[in-house]
């Protein structure tokens, strides 16, 4: 269960968000916990999180090392401190900052050899929902953005399917076309990565997902853990989301 903090909060409300969320899910074992905060929040969620099961992660990375590149954070960096996770390849970087399947790859693949594990995001827009052409998306996206990791690699990944359309719009896939997408991104896996990889790989739902919608979510098999924007930024809300 992720939480993606998105451009929210400071380090101060990092902190007290931690101080109400521990307790909250103290003794949630069911599930990996992550909150995926802004970079410069991540050294006060990794000391706030200290001791506890809950883990800090970015929501991107540069993939080379270290470099003269203004503005970027590496993979080494982000270990440095503690942090363990990285989302990469989100719908909002795609749209907003130029993302590609080609630079989900590099970011991934140096993700990985920097010992973060990758939560690598996929998602159709609405346009491309309603042509027709969800599986046709997804199908570009694994093969450009994921396929190109040997089978050593995938196996750390995490799969996020978010359909652009259902971010922060209030507008949730239903249990059933959350399902589908999955089964058809897992199929994906299983051709590329056979079948004991593909049934072994957790694949997160994400868009609206709220304290309200996420039992009949989780219900799907097909459907692994989720990846929560705005719901994860209270701390009730989200430790309600974890503790389904
Ligand atoms: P919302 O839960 O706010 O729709 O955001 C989903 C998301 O983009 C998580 O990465």
């Amino acid at each position: 269960m992720a939480g993606n903090w998105k451009m929210y909060k400071t380090a101060g409300e990092t902190t007290a968000f931690f101080e109400k969320f521990l307790p909250l899910v103290a003794s949630s074992t069911h599930c990996d916990i992550v909150i995926a905060a802004p970079f410069v929040n991540l050294p006060a969620a990794v000391a706030a999180a200290a001791g506890s099961r809950v883990e800090a992660g970015a929501q991107n990375l540069f993939w080379a090392k270290e470099g003269a590149y203004t503005g970027e954070v590496s993979g080494p960096m982000l270990s440095a401190i503690g942090c363990s996770w990285v989302i990469i390849g989100h719908s909002e970087r795609r749209q907003y900052f130029g993302e590609t399947d080609e630079t989900v790859l590099k970011r991934t693949k140096a993700a990985l050899e920097h010992g973060l594990k990758p939560i690598v995001c996929a998602g159709e827009r609405l346009e491309e929902r309603e042509s027709g052409n969800t599986d046709k998306v997804l199908q570009t996206q694994f093969e450009g953005g994921i396929a190109g990791l040997s089978e050593a690699e995938f196996a750390r990944v995490t799969i996020a399917y978010e359909p652009v359309w259902a971010i922060g719009t209030g507008k949730t896939a239903t249990p059933d076309m959350a399902a589908d997408a999955h089964r058809f991104l897992r199929g994906l896996v299983s051709a590329r990565y056979g079948a004991e990889a593909a049934s072994g790989t957790r694949i997160l739902y994400g868009g609206s997902v709220k304290p309200d919608n996420v039992r009949g979510l989780m219900a799907q098999p097909e459907i692994d853990g989720a990846l929560v924007g705005g719901a994860s930024l209270d701390a009730a809300s989200f430790a309600t989301i974890v503790n389904f």
